[in-house]
């Protein structure tokens, strides 16, 4: 791996100011931007030429892969990137700024929710996935396993998956929740190809240490893929974003304010999903 690193930074950095300010009570806590650029360049590298779908991205690392390859920091790269978030804020923002690097990589966004079936058109329809989940302190991981679920069910299948969750040899709680994770994936057919400890850093100002590992999985067992995507069992939506904080909004909506000139003082609202 070689490339010019003011290059590289200023790109991301393009990509940073275009996110929306991150929302704590959903798990939304920034990656450091220094470990954008490593994730990206590994996430370009890994995902050369194939069609790739992230489950939940406020971090921007898709836009900042396609950056890079757009603004030939480096000669690789997704050939397309779709991104299905449940955030319309970070979904118009993916759009906005994709359509630039439509020359170089095709960019489409959406909005989903884990809790829901996957739209059928996704199904089976992507090289490989990327997730970085609410990380499952206060629920066994399961909040990990739902989003790994849903790329492995938008995945064909000889799909390799990236997933970035916590890891701290000094937490118990992280490592096993990246057994649990592990044994999962094991479950849907896939083996750990790669695995980076302790790559990433957050601005998170309750543990500012706390880092985040990158782990790589091959499907190498294709019979074990799901038959259809089904709802979240409403037993997985409890102390989703930790303790106390269940999964009960379907979308965070953009507010757009009348005067472009003026921000509003509320920039989203929340709809909440049927029967919360
Ligand atoms: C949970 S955050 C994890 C932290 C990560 N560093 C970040 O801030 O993006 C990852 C992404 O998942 C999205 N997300 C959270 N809950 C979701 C849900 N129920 N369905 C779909 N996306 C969700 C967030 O909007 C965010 O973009």
């Amino acid at each position: 791996m070689s490339f010019d690193l003011r290059n590289a930074i200023n790109a991301i950095s393009d990509v940073v100011q275009n996110r929306p300010p991150p929302l704590r009570e959903f798990d939304q806590i920034y990656m450091k931007v220094a470990d954008m650029v490593i994730q990206a360049e590994y996430v370009a590298r890994v995902f050369d030429n194939k069609d790739i779908v992230f489950v939940g991205d406020g971090d921007g690392i898709a836009l900042s892969a396609a950056h890079l390859k757009a603004q030939n920091v480096v000669d690789y790269g997704p050939k397309s990137i779709t991104l299905l978030d449940f955030d319309e804020r970070i979904v118009k923002s993916v759009q906005r700024f994709g359509e630039k690097l439509a020359p170089h990589v095709t960019i489409s966004a959406e909005l989903y929710n884990v809790a829901d079936p996957l739209p059928s058109g996704h199904f089976g329809a992507f090289d490989g996935f990327h997730i970085n989940p609410p990380w499952g302190a206060s629920n066994g991981g399961s909040s990990v396993t739902a989003f790994f679920e849903r790329g492995s069910q938008a995945t064909k299948e000889n799909s390799l998956g990236i997933v970035v969750i916590a890891d701290d040899p000094d937490l118990p709680w992280t490592q096993s929740v990246l057994r649990d994770t592990q044994s999962r994936a094991i479950e849907l057919g896939y083996v750990v190809a790669e695995m980076q400890p302790q790559l990433h850093l957050y601005h998170l100002d309750d543990n500012p240490d706390l880092r985040s590992c990158s782990c790589l999985f091959r499907r190498i067992d294709p019979a074990c893929m799901d038959p259809s995507s089904k709802p979240l069992d409403p037993g997985r939506l409890q102390n989703f974003y930790g303790r106390n904080s269940p999964l009960k909004v379907k979308y965070v909506r953009q507010k757009d304010t009348l005067n472009p000139d003026r921000e509003s003082d509320r920039l989203y609202t929340l709809e909440t999903m049927e029967g919360q």
